[in-house]
């Protein structure tokens, strides 16, 4: 009898799956939070920044993925890639959903596209995944609270944009990882992760302060002192404030030894799947 046995076939798998939506908006009134202007525009904002922030994500860890041996980090890679290549399509949706409100996302998109293309010719691959790590920080965090905060989330009066967010929130938690992991494994160190953080949250609320108010004063908008008071207490009450809670997890990110994982998100992200009716 020989001592030779065959190896079991370890098949691996991805630690998240990649879900494939297709919304409509096409019910979807303009205000859809909660009648309020500022608030929708926000999001609006948000929605604009996807399509080509989402890309740049993907295409930073594309860039350096030949590099990388560990063959799980590889799967998750490839479902990383799949649920960003689903959000900025849903969010492509999304943004022509707002154009039959005059809204235009569209050259809000465009401006995001020249951004990361300049953003891309000035940097190394290194940089461009920092940046990617630094992002992920930002949607991770905020997708967090955002499925943590009822109060805040309950305020989405429309059910499919509600489902969109809330979808877009769960696949952010799961791979909040990967651009980290990836980073990790290419020989990242802490210096170039966190100055990369500091300057890309100085672009990141540059571009959101500007395309607000450039969203607003478009939509005639700007000077409705009712809709700001609402969507500043939203944001940046000082005790329930939306951004207000982005603080600390935020700073967490400038420690040394910080890792995406600390924050262990797993039963969240489970009970909102069963929320939301996903049977993966
Ligand atoms: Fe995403
Ligand atoms: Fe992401």
């Amino acid at each position: 009898m020989t001592a030779e046995t065959a190896a079991p076939s370890v098949q691996i798998r991805a630690n998240f799956p990649v879900r494939r939506m297709d919304f409509s908006f096409a019910d979807t009134g303009k205000y859809w939070w909660s009648g309020n202007p500022f608030m929708t525009q926000f999001m609006n904002n948000l929605s604009s920044l996807f399509p080509y922030g989402e890309k740049f994500f993907v295409d930073s860890v594309r860039g350096v993925r030949e590099e990388i041996k560990d063959p799980q980090l590889q799967k998750d890679i490839s479902a990383f890639i799949g649920q960003e290549a689903m959000h900025s399509k849903e969010h492509a949706t999304y943004n022509e959903y707002a154009e039959a409100y005059n809204i235009d996302l569209h050259t809000l998109e465009l401006r995001i596209k020249v951004l990361m293309e300049w953003v891309t010719k000035i940097t190394t691959k290194k940089m461009r995944v920092a940046a990617t790590c630094a992002l992920e920080h930002f949607t991770a965090t905020m997708a967090e609270q955002l499925l943590i905060r009822e109060d805040i989330n309950m305020q989405m009066t429309d059910p499919r944009m509600y489902k969109l967010w809330m979808w877009h929130a769960i696949e952010e938690n799961e791979h909040k990882s990967v651009a980290y992991d990836v980073y990790q494994a290419i020989g990242g160190g802490y210096w170039l992760r966190t100055s990369t953080m500091l300057l890309t949250t100085i672009l990141f609320l540059g571009v959101i302060a500007w395309f607000q108010v450039d969203l607003l004063r478009k939509d005639g908008q700007l000077f409705n002192w009712k809709s700001w008071k609402y969507g500043l207490k939203t944001l940046f009450g000082p005790r329930n404030g939306y951004i207000t809670g982005l603080i600390k997890p935020y700073l967490q990110y400038y420690k040394p030894g910080f890792h995406p994982a600390q924050q262990d998100t797993r039963t969240l992200e489970k009970t909102w799947r069963a929320k939301l009716g996903f049977t993966n």
